[in-house]
């Protein structure tokens, strides 16, 4: 019998605020049989994920993070064949650095890979308001193929909680990351 094989998924967190974010699409994504995950986080994502969900990254996301540098892991290369990534949430600084091929870390190397092999990078930036450079940069990485899938919940489906409100922004995520998923009613469904 051959079983299908997993979609290979990293998860990248940077220093913008929405931590939950992360926590919460990894939360989902770790327990999925279809997909091997990796994590990987820049320097300053621990600093906010403190702030904003209490406790240390690593000890609290519940799998295996990478080291900021480690670019023994096998996503580093596009040769391990990884198929998508998410950058959630992506400061503005790291999008300056994926867009202009800027790949001082793993979690920047990472991105760099998955456009240089022509795979899915979503990155979901979160700043407001936007200058001309952000705007720039994120038009950058659109060109480069990147989906840019900005953190901004919708209201429609009126979320009564903060994680019903986080799912309407995560639920894009995972149709863009080509899973399937029953976290939002979908507009138009009965
Ligand atoms: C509490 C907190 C919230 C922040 N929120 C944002 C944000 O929403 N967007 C952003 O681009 N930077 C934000 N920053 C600034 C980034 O963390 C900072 O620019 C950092 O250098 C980004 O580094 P990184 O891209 O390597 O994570 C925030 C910083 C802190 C401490």
């Amino acid at each position: 019998m051959t079983s299908t094989p997993r979609k290979k998924i990293v998860i990248g967190i940077t220093g913008a605020s929405g931590a939950p974010y992360a926590r919460r699409l990894v939360g989902l994504l770790r327990d999925r049989d279809d997909v091997e995950l990796g994590v990987c986080i820049s320097q300053t994502a621990s600093e906010v994920w403190a702030l904003e969900c209490g406790g240390e990254l690593r000890e609290s996301i519940g799998v295996p993070v990478w080291g900021v540098r480690d670019y023994k892991a096998p996503f580093a290369s596009g040769s391990a064949g990884w198929h998508a990534m998410a950058v959630v949430p992506c400061s503005m600084g790291t999008a300056a650095r994926i867009a202009h091929g800027i790949s001082d870390t793993l979690l920047t190397r990472a991105a760099d890979v998955m456009i240089k092999e022509r795979r899915s990078l979503l990155v979901v930036p979160r700043e407001t308001p936007l200058s001309v450079v952000h705007l720039e940069n994120l038009t950058a990485l659109a060109r480069a193929g990147a989906v840019v899938l900005p953190a901004m919940p919708s209201f429609y489906g009126k979320p009564a909680t903060l994680d019903e409100a986080l799912d309407t922004v995560i639920a894009r995520v995972l149709d863009h990351l080509g899973l399937e998923h029953d976290l939002v009613r979908r507009w138009g469904a009965r």
